[in-house]
């Protein structure tokens, strides 16, 4: 299902690597140490280098008495190169132990990066099991930006995790950075009388004898470390389908549940339309969580299950967050510069649906934003120009407004070149061709020039790389 690329020197080179350690040392492979870091431009020690992962079982017991986790990290991944060591990104807790092949493995910590030593060498090509059992009080980081991710505590007894853009280090061990997708089983137990909800479908929800209750759930489709999600508390849950037959699940914070219910209960509907537009929905299942009101500046798309911060006040935000299934999360950033290609497209998809319900038409969006017009549009008078949307200037800028509207407007300045029936045969070409995979700026200017037939090299120039504010 994942697409990896492999440069044929970089294969040779290892190879004739190995055939020279193989002679040295009489039939001992001998590795190197994986890179602690994949140099991604904003944060260059997010991920690791030497290894690709497949699968995350997560095994997480919460106590919501005293804010502590104990977890078992169970990690399934395959060595691109000889491997006398390898990192995992991983912020607080306290490490128990950790084996491979099940075998102990040294390790030591620097900063957040976690450097396992195998007692054996892992060769080029072996798939490997990594186990991590830690435990501690998971902690809450703030981003460049000052907002908060991580491990937040709500309301008076639940917590939730998430990662956007590095946060899921502090709550497991893993291969943090969106280039390196897997699929995961993250089970959570807690406690009788909460809930845990995670991404993808509940499998098994096990009352255990020691009065505690153990959720299993499943995400088949590979996902990447930030959309990992983990909601503990005390939840309203509510199952169905949408017309089509996904399955739905959501968990609304008791205090917001009348809040929550008019703009929740359009989201089959919005499952479908997105389909309409974007191609068939990517996940087997949808839903969301409403955590309690104040939890968090942000909604995010955590995979098959966004969460919002207090109920959605807009059916717009419930919105943009489903279209990042099709768009960050289907098809996910190589790196964070790519950003644009997650925001710019789930506002675009906001202009569409008001477009397609009786709203303002994204013409009517994009005029907005050049007049500054806030009848139209709310952020139509922010700093969408300060910035060209594919390169913030920091890391604090991943998410500014130029990458949110002005890349919706790069969107329209294609579709004005090229039409209508060419702009969505290229939305949905995009969702279809990057299904499950990963893509950079680069790839979308050249797959757009590619899919319509048209020279663009204007529209990149002026509104997706060029510093002045269009006109
Ligand atoms: N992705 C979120 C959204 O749907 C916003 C967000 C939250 C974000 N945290 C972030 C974006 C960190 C970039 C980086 O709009
Ligand atoms: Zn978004």
């Amino acid at each position: 299902m994942e697409q990896r690329a492999f440069s044929r020197l970089a294969v040779s080179a290892a190879a004739a690597l190995l055939a020279l350690t193989t002679a040295c040392t009489g039939g001992t492979v001998q590795g190197r140490p994986g890179a602690s870091g994949l140099r991604d431009p904003y944060f260059p020690k997010a991920g690791n280098g030497g290894y690709r992962v497949d699968h995350y079982a997560l095994d997480l017991d919460y106590d919501p008495a005293d804010g502590q986790l104990h977890g078992t990290a169970v990690i399934t991944a395959r060595a691109e190169q000889g491997l006398s060591s390898f990192n995992l990104d991983f912020s607080g807790l306290k490490v128990e132990e950790v084996t491979v092949q099940g075998a102990g493995a040294r390790y030591n910590r620097t900063g957040n990066e976690l450097t396992v030593r195998p007692a054996e060498d892992l060769k080029k090509g072996e798939v490997f099991v990594t186990e991590v059992d830690y435990a501690g009080k998971p902690k809450t980081l703030v981003d460049p930006d000052q907002s908060k991710e991580g491990w937040i505590t709500t309301g008076k007894d639940g917590a939730v995790g998430v990662g956007e853009p590095v946060g899921s280090m502090t709550w497991f061990p893993g291969n943090h950075h969106p280039s390196d997708k897997a699929a995961y089983d993250i089970t959570i137990t807690v406690p009788k009388g909460y809930e845990a909800v995670s991404n993808g479908e509940l499998r098994t929800r096990t009352d255990l004898a020691d009065g505690r209750t153990e959720f299993a759930w499943h995400s088949p489709e590979p996902m990447a470390s930030y959309l990992a999600t983990a909601v503990i508390g005390r939840y309203k849950v509510t199952t169905g389908r949408t017309p089509s037959g996904v399955a739905l699940y959501t968990a609304v914070a008791p205090g917001e549940a009348a809040a929550s219910a008019a703009p929740l209960a359009r989201l089959p509907e919005m499952v479908e339309w997105g389909s309409g537009r974007f191609g068939p929905y990517p996940f087997g299942t949808a839903g969301a969580v409403v955590l309690p009101a104040g939890t968090l500046a942000y909604a995010l798309e955590t995979q098959t299950k966004p969460v919002f911060s207090g109920a959605p006040e807009e059916d717009e935000l419930v919105l943009h967050e489903l279209a990042h299934q099709w768009f960050g999360n289907s098809v996910s950033p190589k790196s964070w510069k790519d950003m644009w290609l997650n925001e710019g497209f789930a506002v675009y998809a906001e202009w569409l649906w008001a477009e397609d319900h009786g709203g303002p038409t994204a013409q009517q969006h994009f005029d907005a934003f050049l007049a500054g017009d806030t009848e139209v549009d709310d952020h139509a008078d922010s700093d969408w120009d300060a910035f060209p949307p594919a390169d913030p200037p920091g890391p604090e800028d991943i998410s500014g407004n130029p990458v949110y509207y002005r890349g919706a407007m790069v969107l329209h300045r294609v579709r004005q070149e090229v039409g209508d029936e060419k702009f969505f045969a290229l939305l949905r070409g995009w969702a279809a061709d990057h299904r499950h995979a990963n893509a950079s700026t680069a790839d979308f200017t050249a797959y757009a020039q590619e899919k319509t037939g048209h020279d663009l090299r204007k529209v990149w120039d002026v509104w997706l790389y060029g510093k002045a504010r269009p006109r």
